[in-house]
């Protein structure tokens, strides 16, 4: 994509994410309703009841993801974790808790006020082992081979250099490190005008990667071990999936 272009659509994307938080933080209100974020079936209802109890409201109000990649991740104690886009804050907090207080949950995200509304949601959390970075997922503020697991909630679909995400997350996973995802996919069959005719760019559709896409990508980023697996359908031929992989030892 052409760096005009490709600047243009992360502001949008960013001016669309900050007004979703705004729109927690004044009227304690979902956003999904007023078209703020993904288009679909998304947010605080993808979790369990017990992880939903164990949230302060708006971390759960403020949840713009397509899965719930916490569950998944398989997390262990004392382990490093890296959220790619962490908007509100709930998977940071979640996994904050996996974790424990030997481990660390990092939450990177590029708009100010997703990071305001994570802050606020974790010491509300009482959670004391989460660190919220600004910056962008295409050039992660962190060393190589630092992190352990890198999770994320239907992000990586609104990146506009998706290859150099992935890069990204090979450089700073320790060997054996992996990579638990929630993300919208699209069917191999559809072409870049079929996925834009079901959504728009901002609203999580019309970025996605078809399945062989992704594990193309992964598996270029030096990825082993690559699955897409659909979950459910958000648009004709359009899915939640979980994505995962692993760094080669
Ligand atoms: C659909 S929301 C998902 C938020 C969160 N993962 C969740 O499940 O609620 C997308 C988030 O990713 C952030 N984001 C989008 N593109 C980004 C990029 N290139 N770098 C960093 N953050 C990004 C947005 O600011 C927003 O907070």
């Amino acid at each position: 994509m052409a760096t005009c272009a490709a600047d243009r659509l992360r502001e949008e994307v960013r001016e669309r994410y900050a007004a979703a938080a705004r729109s927690v933080s004044e009227s304690s209100g979902g956003c999904c309703g007023n078209n703020s974020c993904c288009d679909g079936d998304f947010g605080e209802s993808l979790y369990t009841a017990e992880q939903r109890g164990d949230l302060p409201e708006a971390a759960a109000l403020a949840s713009l993801g397509c899965g719930n990649p916490v569950a998944v991740a398989g997390l262990r104690e004392g382990e490093t974790v890296l959220d790619l886009g962490s908007g509100g804050g709930i998977d940071v907090i979640l996994s904050a808790r996996r974790v424990g207080p030997t481990g660390i949950a990092y939450g990177l995200d590029m708009t100010d006020e997703m990071l305001a509304l994570a802050q606020r949601n974790a010491a509300e959390a009482g959670v004391r082992n989460a660190i919220f970075l600004k910056g962008v997922i295409e050039d992660v503020p962190l060393p190589a081979e630092s992190v352990d697991v890198v999770i994320s909630n239907c992000v990586v679909n609104l990146s506009t250099d998706k290859a150099t995400v992935l890069a990204e997350l090979s450089r700073v996973l320790r060997p054996g490190g992996r990579v638990g995802i929630s993300d919208i996919v699209a069917e191999d069959h559809l072409s870049a005008e079929d996925r834009a005719e079901r959504g728009s760019y901002v609203g999580c559709i019309a970025g996605a990667l078809s399945r062989s896409e992704y594990e193309a990508g992964l598996e270029a980023a030096g990825f082993g071990d690559v699955s897409v697996e659909f979950t459910n359908e958000v648009a004709d031929g359009m899915h939640s999936a979980i994505v995962r992989a692993v760094k080669p030892r």
